[in-house]
């Protein structure tokens, strides 16, 4: 997505095989080290006895969702979801994230609930997650590059746990933000955005059952690199909706500007719905490669989620969604 360097996605998206597949055995090896030193972030008391190879620590009580939720497609590896990552704050490369991220501490963890809800305050993610139960959901993830995954999160609904903060009528939008600290996030160091990373949601779209607050994939605490402690999935939108390790969530009447918008508003808008009719002005977004296959598939709309969000945008023009 990177503005400054155009030429960047379409290389990387036109690799060829061999190079593809030597550097996947190259990410497969760094992950290794990187998600060990996740391990540094798990809750006591949702970890069960592991097993001694490094990794990241099983999540303990977490119930499937809903059938709604689910998919029958095959999910993407693991080495491949935790290697193949976008999260600017360690670097603009795929394998800078895996790399880089275990240099973030994700406990002690607090989340800011602020604006417009009746019980604002500084949670800690203890507290913030303690009433829900962990939820397995599969879901497609759309990046905007014309890349995607199918990922078996684990989390809980992002509407029910807003509800406990009691928005107010005037909350229209919630506004999210990463973590600043360009000491455990060395990305920071350069202005390749501008930080925080900011990202936003209608609130009913916010409020809307598969919007997710996950902390886990694969029935395993959430790798530093895809976002841990705790990120947003709204799987029908581009994957740059999705923003990780969140320690801000702002409920408000106006529409919040977000970081990619702010940066380059023709290329992305704040609706990011997936929708193969509608090109990115730098190539195409009918097709996409699902990460691990080597033909391209087609691009469904809203990222084949549309028989339960299409309603969101009744009566606005899906072109305009972007
Ligand atoms: N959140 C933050 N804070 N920083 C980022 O750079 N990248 C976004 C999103 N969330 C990003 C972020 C983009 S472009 C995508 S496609 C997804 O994270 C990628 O998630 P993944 O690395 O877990 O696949």
């Amino acid at each position: 997505m990177s503005i400054r360097r155009p030429a960047a996605i379409p290389s990387r998206e036109i690799t060829d095989e061999e190079v593809y597949l030597r550097r996947r055995h190259f990410l497969q090896a760094a992950a290794g080290a990187a998600v060990g030193m996740a391990l540094t972030g798990c809750r006591a008391e949702e970890v069960s006895a592991g097993p001694a190879a490094p990794g990241p620590a099983a999540l303990s009580g977490v119930v499937k969702g809903p059938a709604a939720f689910q998919t029958d497609e095959p999910s993407t590896p693991f080495e491949d979801v935790s290697t193949y990552n976008n999260f600017y704050e360690f670097g603009t490369d795929k394998e800078d994230p895996a790399r880089r991220a275990g240099s973030l501490r994700t406990r002690p963890w607090s989340v800011a609930i602020e604006g417009e809800v009746a019980r604002p305050g500084v949670v800690a993610i203890e507290d913030l997650l303690r009433p829900h139960a962990l939820e397995e959901r599969i879901y497609r993830l759309r990046c905007v590059e014309a890349w995607s995954m199918v990922i078996p999160w684990v989390g809980v609904p992002l509407g029910e746990v807003l509800k406990r903060f009691e928005p107010t009528s005037k909350a229209r939008y919630v506004a999210f933000e990463t973590l600043v600290d360009p000491e455990l996030m060395p990305g920071q160091r350069r202005r390749i955005l501008d930080w925080p990373y900011r990202e936003a949601l209608r609130i009913d779209e916010a409020t809307h059952p598969l919007a997710l607050l996950a902390v886990g994939m694969y029935g395993k605490v959430l790798p530093n690199q895809n976002g841990a402690p705790l990120r947003l999935v709204v799987p029908w939108k581009y994957g740059f909706k999705s923003i990780k390790s969140i320690v801000k969530v702002r409920l408000q009447e106006a529409m919040p500007e977000t970081s990619w918008s702010a940066e380059n508003p023709r290329e992305y808008g704040f609706y990011a719905n997936v929708n193969p009719e509608v090109s990115h002005p730098r190539w195409s977004q009918a097709r996409e490669r699902r990460i691990g296959d080597w033909k391209k598939r087609p691009t469904l709309y809203l990222n084949g989620y549309a028989d339960q969000t299409a309603h969101l945008y009744k009566g606005m023009d899906p072109k305009k969604l972007y």
